[in-house]
């Protein structure tokens, strides 16, 4: 069995080829490093199974050989990053869709979209369950990842339908872990950074805004049983255990011995207020459900931005 990963140099891409690799599978990534970093796959270097190939996805491309399946991951995924590659990212939901679809259809292989809890956009629902169509502002900053993600969907789904090819769709809510980049931009690895650089931690809006944190081998498990399932509709894989965005910053806080302090900065334009995974539907059809902590997962991910930290002091 031999599959292709798009954007399988980034953080989540990396982790998926580790967990194909475990699988037995053979792993083709492919990656043009826009957000991503070859270091994530360094520990695969040697390995016979995996190959990685730098190709921009946006562009056409070919694989030679047979193929089972295209996990189609690559896109800017932290709003700093995708609001600095704005027409790449629209791009990379759009035209790398297409021509990641047009791959499996002549491979007759499988298909799996990285979609995303954007789609819901600043919902008026909560928890968010697939059935909600979401309520995103078509045109402001974020809508360059949001309504790519969507056409993404749309895309996958009229390929599904019209071309019978074999799709899967996962809408990823917030996700943390080893790999992510310090200076990604998201919340964690930003508070992270500043503690860990002697500076006050910095909350956008009152901190009253909610998000839920899944860690990346929960959702890598979730996603990989998604993978074999005989669904096509989206499905939520995420954590559902909310809290508000300062809870969140406190609970950072309690990780370095000499509290940072934490400022006020005003919110971003069509930051979502609350976001939480109604997950039921992932329970019932393929017996998932996350299983790591918080506490155990900021752990490990924090230990990880230390030694990357130091790692970068001592380069400077
Ligand atoms: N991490 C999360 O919490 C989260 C949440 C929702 C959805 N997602 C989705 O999961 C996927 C992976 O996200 P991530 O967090 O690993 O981000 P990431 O930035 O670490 O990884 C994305 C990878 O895609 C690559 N890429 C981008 N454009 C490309 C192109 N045109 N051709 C080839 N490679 C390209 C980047 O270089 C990078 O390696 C994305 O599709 C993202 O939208 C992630």
């Amino acid at each position: 069995m031999r599959a292709v990963v798009t954007g399988g140099a980034g953080f989540l891409g990396s982790h998926l080829c580790d967990r194909l690799l475990t699988e037995g599978w053979e792993v083709l990534a492919l990656d043009n490093l826009i957000t991503g970093d070859e270091a994530n796959l360094a520990h695969l270097k040697g390995n016979a199974k995996f190959k990685f190939e730098p190709t921009d996805v946006n562009e056409p491309f070919r694989v030679e050989g047979k193929l089972e399946y295209v996990f189609h991951f690559a896109s800017p995924a932290s709003p700093p990053d995708y609001l600095k590659f704005p027409i790449e990212t629209l791009k990379v939901g759009s035209i790398a869709t297409m021509n990641t679809l047009e791959l499996a259809k002549a491979k007759n292989a499988k298909f799996f979209l990285a979609s995303t809890s954007e789609c819901y956009g600043d919902p008026d629902v909560s928890p968010q369950c697939e059935s909600y169509w979401g309520r995103v502002n078509p045109v402001g900053p974020r809508s360059v990842y949001d309504e790519a993600k969507r056409f993404a969907e749309a895309t996958t789904m009229a390929y599904h339908r019209h071309h019978a090819v074999d799709t899967h769709i996962v809408r990823i809510f917030n996700t943390y872990g080893p790999r992510m980049r310090l200076n990604d931009g998201r919340a964690l690895p930003n508070f992270v950074y500043q503690a860990l650089s002697g500076q006050p931690i910095t909350v956008y809006g009152d901190g009253k805004q909610t998000r839920s944190f899944c860690y990346v081998s929960d959702l890598i498990d979730g996603i990989y049983k998604l993978s074999q399932s005989d669904e096509h509709m989206p499905t939520n894989i995420g954590n559902p255990t909310e809290l508000t965005i300062q809870e969140f910053a406190v609970r950072i806080c309690s990780f370095f011995p000499n509290a940072p302090r934490i400022i006020y900065e005003p919110l971003p334009v069509d930051d979502p207020k609350q976001r939480r995974p109604d997950i039921s539907k992932a329970k019932r059809l393929l017996g998932w459900e996350p299983k790591v902590s918080l506490e155990e997962g900021l752990k490990t991910t924090i230990a990880f931005f230390r030694e990357q930290y130091a790692k970068s002091t001592v380069t400077r």
